[in-house]
């Protein structure tokens, strides 16, 4: 073998997140941003060296090693290309070890198993942040629209929901409204809210996954109305936890005021932006003008393509 590329999308939380890692139900669907992972026999970096720099690249290649029994010969060459905005609730830590575990499966020659390339992807999430609730890397290597629920650590499931988002909803455009915090600093912020506010907290788990479940009957009813709504609402109740930031939010309702949707998606952030809104209006001018009045660069991606895949394989 001489070359293998595997790419994995990135993703979006339509409703769910943290949520999901008390093990309440999100909606997760793929998009058309891509992350690419490619081992060579020789050109690029060597992987040895990245390793020694990168303890989450580290941790990818410890899990897979352990897994398959095979060391991974730190000569390989590596590079990476991504369009998927790092650290704002894409998943592009998910990508990454999901795509580098397809493509090390590839290059050892081990068979194409989707299922197990999931699992040690979260295995290696977990060494991020060690209460990941699994929802990231499953949608990132499943690709679609997928309804996620963690039972237990060894009882993951989900559904791929066998429809897609409506082609009649108007097309959803994103800002970056970028993050200081990681997915584990937010992830812990919320556990401390939980211990602090118990009973709270179970309402608001319970009304987490109502949204959701609404909000997926309006994806399968097409109802554009509802989905909107149920956007709305998972903002809502993501504001009562510690994880949307006052500038997110001001952005936020000034979409709401111009008549349209928005909401953060995955872990947020406090501190200074929440990362990636999506965003939703009958006219995308307007949202297009909203996010240059606040500063940001609106962008658009397709909902709900392949989930992690190979791209070429050079013997
Ligand atoms: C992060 O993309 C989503 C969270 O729900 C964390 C998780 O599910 O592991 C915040």
């Amino acid at each position: 073998m001489s070359k293998v590329t595997v790419s994995a999308p990135g993703k979006l939380h339509l409703s769910g997140e943290h949520a999901v890692v008390y093990g309440n139900p999100a909606v997760v669907v793929s998009t058309s941003l891509r992350l690419y992972v490619t081992l060579t026999a020789s050109a690029g970096s060597a992987f040895g060296d990245v390793r020694k720099n990168d303890p989450f690249i580290d941790a990818i290649a410890a899990v897979f090693e352990k897994k398959m029994g095979k060391p991974i010969a730190s000569s390989l060459g590596f590079a990476i290309t991504s369009t998927i905005p790092v650290g704002a609730g894409m998943g592009s830590s998910a990508a990454l070890a999901v795509a580098l575990i397809g493509a090390l499966s590839q290059w050892y020659g081990f068979p194409w198993e989707p299922k197990l390339i999931n699992e040690l992807a979260y295995q290696a999430e977990k060494t991020k942040h060690i209460n990941s609730s699994g929802s990231d890397p499953a949608i990132v290597t499943h690709g679609g629209i997928l309804w996620y629920r963690r039972e237990l650590d060894f009882l993951k499931t989900f559904w791929l929901l066998p429809f897609k988002i409506p082609k009649m909803f108007a097309p959803f455009v994103l800002v970056n409204t970028k993050r200081k915090e990681s997915t584990g600093d937010l992830v812990s912020a919320v556990a401390k809210y939980q211990k602090l506010h118990e009973r709270q907290f179970i309402l608001l788990r319970d009304a987490f996954e109502q949204t959701t479940k609404q909000m997926t009957q309006a994806i399968h009813d097409e109802d554009e109305q509802l989905f909107r709504r149920m956007i709305t609402q998972n903002q809502r109740l993501l504001e009562k936890l510690p994880v949307v930031s006052r500038e997110a939010t001001a952005f936020i309702r000034a979409v709401e005021k111009a008549g349209g949707a928005a909401k953060i998606s995955g872990a947020g952030g406090v501190a200074k932006g929440s990362g990636v809104v999506i965003t939703t209006h009958s006219e995308i001018g307007v949202l297009q003008q909203l996010a240059d009045t606040f500063g940001y660069k609106p962008f658009q991606t397709v909902l709900g393509g392949d989930g992690v895949r190979v791209e070429q394989m050079t013997a």
